[in-house]
């Protein structure tokens, strides 16, 4: 089943459109997994399969709550290009060759994930604003900091801000848009990935 998700995943070819920057309508879908594959995050798909197959489990399985903050894949090429792979199919290759690069990608998955609430971005508003400083995540004792950053002109929307613990490429903006719901998890779209401690 894991092989031919992630086949599925690679075959599944561009033009999903994503949606108008602001559009209210939460969407709904029956998984993390489901929702990848619709809105064209694939790439989270492949890497996942690879590194982190538990964690992949959880995208497939309707009942997991959690939320999981994600990068759309043109992130993840451009982290490709940082990390002097050049492409996400070497980090793709690399990760699958080399056992401590495998092991540094699955802790960065894990650190995007917290556990066990599914948070929508008006639920995280009201926890920054009722003054909750951080969240957990599935990494032991590595939280993902919180704070609030003025709000943005044209939509009048406050935006979030996320203090990864590790700082290297800086702070993490929750973009607003709709709320998506996958199973009983939901996904937060986010500009830059979340890097743990490392
Ligand atoms: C989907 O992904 C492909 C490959 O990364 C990219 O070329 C395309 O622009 C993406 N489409 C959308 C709608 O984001
Ligand atoms: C999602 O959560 C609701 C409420 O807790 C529950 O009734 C439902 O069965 C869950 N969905 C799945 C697929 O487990
Ligand atoms: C494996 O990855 C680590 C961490 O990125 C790197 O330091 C090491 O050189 C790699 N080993 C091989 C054999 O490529
Ligand atoms: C990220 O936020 C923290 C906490 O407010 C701040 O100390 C830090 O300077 C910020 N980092 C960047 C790159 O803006």
């Amino acid at each position: 089943m894991r092989n031919s998700h992630l086949l599925l995943a690679l075959g599944v070819l561009a033009g999903v459109a994503t949606a108008q920057p602001i559009q209210l309508e939460p969407q709904y879908y029956d998984t993390v997994f489901d929702w990848a594959l619709q809105t064209n995050h694939t790439k989270q798909l492949s890497i996942t399969e690879v590194v982190s197959p538990d964690i992949a489990d959880r995208y497939d399985d309707p009942a997991w709550v959690g939320t999981v903050f994600a990068i759309t894949d043109r992130v993840w090429d451009l982290m490709a290009r940082m990390d002097g792979q050049g492409t996400f199919d070497r980090l793709l290759a690399n990760a699958e060759a080399n056992a401590t690069y495998s092991a540094g990608l699955k802790k960065l998955l894990a650190y995007n994930i917290h556990p066990d609430e599914a948070l929508t971005y008006l639920d995280l508003l009201r926890l920054v604003e009722g003054g909750q400083g951080s969240l957990s995540t599935l990494l032991d004792n590595e939280r993902i900091g919180l704070k609030l950053s003025g709000v943005s002109g044209g939509t009048g929307v406050s935006t979030i801000t996320l203090v990864p613990a590790g700082q290297e490429i800086g702070n993490v903006t929750v973009v607003f848009g709709p709320d998506v719901f996958a199973g009983n998890a939901t996904v937060l779209a986010v500009d830059k990935v979340l890097l743990p401690a490392l």
